[in-house]
């Protein structure tokens, strides 16, 4: 998936940007608040109605206007779609068109174009919460399985039924609620674990040898847990808490509590790694799911880095660039102007320079 053109009107300190980006890597630098990650933002919204620096898009408009508008041409294969995204301030919500045709939900926009974004601004995956964790996990699976979205949303609806029970404490329903929602909890389950199985494979097999790391990739290993009680069903787990679940008035376990924590020969790694070391491996992880989701897919990730030179080394960057190269894939990646970005792009790619919230692009 290539984005061919984009339109930005008015997205935080961005009047009016037009590029024609690389369908390879394009670097974005300029100095400290003078639009980089606002661009970076601007296109995690046409892909996804999401950004990921903030829930609340009243934020993103343009301080002195009203409204914003993002436009995108964007090319999947031989399939061409027009895009566009725009916030009027009196509607606390987003108008989507996808060839004209009117998206109601963001989740259906987001099924089209897949993104995988790395900032400073989400979390860090180690030392984050646990939500932080379950939506990295929740990003391949709502793409390469066409039901998970689905059964996410049929799983919460069916918890918050439950918790409304709870709350009657008149536990005569439950038999039933806790069944329909063990049936949807299982199938999140085994999804997830299967997944977490072929990212952990991926990265030693295919990530390891390809980037620089002091400790040992090969010695990692993934401790899943489902979200309750392990050795045991999630049924019985809802029995045995049954008492504290109707005391409290909401359910204590399932995948609404799955995490995942991550140790090195046996030792867990927030408590070894040093921060650098965290975050390169919060980026091969990211890496070792999109080369999982490519085998799995048709269509190609758009990849956003914000600030990588800030989360990673000088070699692994290089590395990281000749990896995007290798697979192909269309990448934007911003800097600040103090690093020597020139020496980074190859034929064919684009250097953007953005000052005060205007665009230029250099000719290389
Ligand atoms: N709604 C808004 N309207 C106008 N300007 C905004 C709005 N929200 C943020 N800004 C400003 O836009 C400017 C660009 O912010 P942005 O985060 O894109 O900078 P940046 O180039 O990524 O900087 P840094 O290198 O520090 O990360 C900042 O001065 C910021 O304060
Ligand atoms: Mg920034």
């Amino acid at each position: 998936m290539i984005i061919e053109k984009l339109q930005i009107s008015n997205v935080r300190n961005l009047e009016d940007v037009v590029l024609f980006p690389s369908p390879s890597i394009n670097f974005i630098i300029g100095s400290n608040g003078s639009g980089k990650s606002s661009l970076i933002e601007a296109i995690s919204l046409i892909t996804s109605a999401r950004s990921f620096r903030t829930k609340k898009s009243s934020r993103i408009v343009r301080s002195d206007k009203s409204s914003f508008t993002i436009f995108a041409k964007i090319s999947a294969g031989l399939t061409h779609y027009r895009v566009g995204l725009n916030r009027e301030s009196e509607l606390n919500q987003f108008k989507i068109r996808i060839n004209q045709e009117p998206i109601h939900k963001a989740s259906i926009l987001a099924s089209y174009f897949p993104q995988l974004t790395i900032s400073p601004e989400q979390c860090d995956l180690v030392d984050g919460s646990p939500e932080r964790r379950r939506s990295f996990i929740d990003w391949s699976l709502f793409h390469v399985k066409h039901d998970y979205n689905e059964l996410i949303s049929n799983y919460k609806k069916t918890l918050s039924q439950r918790n409304k029970i709870l709350r009657t404490r008149n536990g005569s329903k439950l038999d039933h609620w806790d069944k329909v929602l063990c049936n949807y909890a299982e199938q999140i389950d085994k999804y997830r674990r299967d997944l977490f199985d072929q990212v952990l494979q991926t990265l030693k097999q295919e990530i390891a040898n390809k980037f620089k790391v002091s400790f040992d990739i090969n010695k990692l290993n993934i401790n899943y847990s489902s979200g309750w009680k392990s050795g045991i069903s999630l049924e019985e787990a809802l029995i045995n808490s049954r008492e504290q679940d109707i005391d409290r008035g909401f359910t204590h376990q399932g995948p609404h509590r799955a995490d995942f924590k991550i140790s090195l020969d046996g030792v867990p790694i927030r408590e070894i790694l040093s921060r650098g070391e965290k975050k390169v491996l919060q980026v091969l992880l990211t890496v070792a799911q999109l080369i999982h989701f490519r085998k799995q897919m048709s269509v190609d990730p758009i990849i956003l880095m914000d600030d990588i030179f800030a989360e990673l080394d000088v070699i692994n960057i290089e590395l990281l660039f000749n990896l995007v190269r290798d697979l192909q894939l269309q990448l934007f990646v911003s800097a600040t102007d103090l690093i020597n970005i020139e020496a980074y792009v190859q034929q064919g790619e684009k250097l953007f320079h953005v000052k005060q919230g205007l665009l230029t692009e250099m000719v290389q």
